[in-house]
């Protein structure tokens, strides 16, 4: 199954702008997001001497994103969001926090995707996609098979996805897809836990939400065979 950007444009995400950026934010977007932005098609960001480069599919407000970069300087990540308020919540931290091994794409993860070469990533990471709970939504729901494919293509062999949902259905769906697709190996030991996330792992917004609101999140790590 091959991933076709061109018909493949269903929304998958809620709102692109929240209220908008104050003066004192939008000066630090103006200044820093150029030097951030991953222009699609051009070249991939330089890695210098860093040993790999990880992608972060709806970062959101940027919290694991921004915790990855700093924990990791010998990475890079690349973060890719159309929500405008996330994307401005990465920039100030990339800026507070000097962040040189970060680059952003501001829009749909799909046309980053469809323009990176095989291989090119060592990690991915989709912390709480958007669920899309009602069935005639399911299209718009990132983690279809060709979207799948298209993860594995663009992953190095033994590279490894990380996905976490708090909506069980989501879970049920996607593990699913992955079997179906049958070249994923999931990590987890015998008697270890899909309810625990690692120490390399922050917590997210939308993961403390779900918490909240009583429902319980499950983290999943699988490499690519
Ligand atoms: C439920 S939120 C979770 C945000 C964050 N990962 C967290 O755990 O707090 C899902 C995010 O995915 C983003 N998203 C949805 N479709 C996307 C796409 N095609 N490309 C990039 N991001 C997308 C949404 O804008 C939203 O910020």
């Amino acid at each position: 199954m091959t991933f076709d950007r061109a018909s493949n444009t269903y929304r998958t995400f809620g709102r692109a702008k929240g209220r908008p950026l104050s003066p004192r934010v939008q000066a630090v977007w103006d200044e820093t997001l150029p030097k951030l932005q991953w222009a699609i098609g051009g070249p991939l960001p330089d890695l210098g001497a860093k040993d790999e480069l990880w992608l972060e599919i709806g970062f959101g407000g940027a919290e694991h994103l921004l915790w990855q970069a700093e924990a990791h300087p010998d990475i890079h990540l690349l973060g890719a969001e159309p929500f405008m308020n996330g994307v401005a919540k990465a920039v100030r931290g990339a800026a507070e926090a000097n962040l040189e091994n970060l680059s952003l794409h501001h829009g749909d993860v799909r046309d980053v995707l469809a323009a990176l070469p095989d291989n090119a990533l060592s990690r991915i990471f989709i912390l709480f996609p958007d669920p899309w709970h009602k069935s005639r939504h399911h299209k718009r729901r990132l983690l279809r098979s060709e979207f799948i494919a298209e993860l594995y293509r663009v992953l190095k062999p033994g590279g490894e996805l990380r996905f976490a949902s708090d909506i069980i259905h989501y879970v049920d769906w996607t593990l699913t897809r992955l079997k179906k697709h049958g070249g994923w190996t999931f990590t987890h030991d015998v008697g270890s836990d899909w309810r625990v996330r690692g120490d390399d792992w922050p917590g997210t917004r939308y993961e403390a939400k779900a918490g909240r609101e009583g429902r319980p999140c499950h983290y999943f790590k699988f490499l690519k065979t």
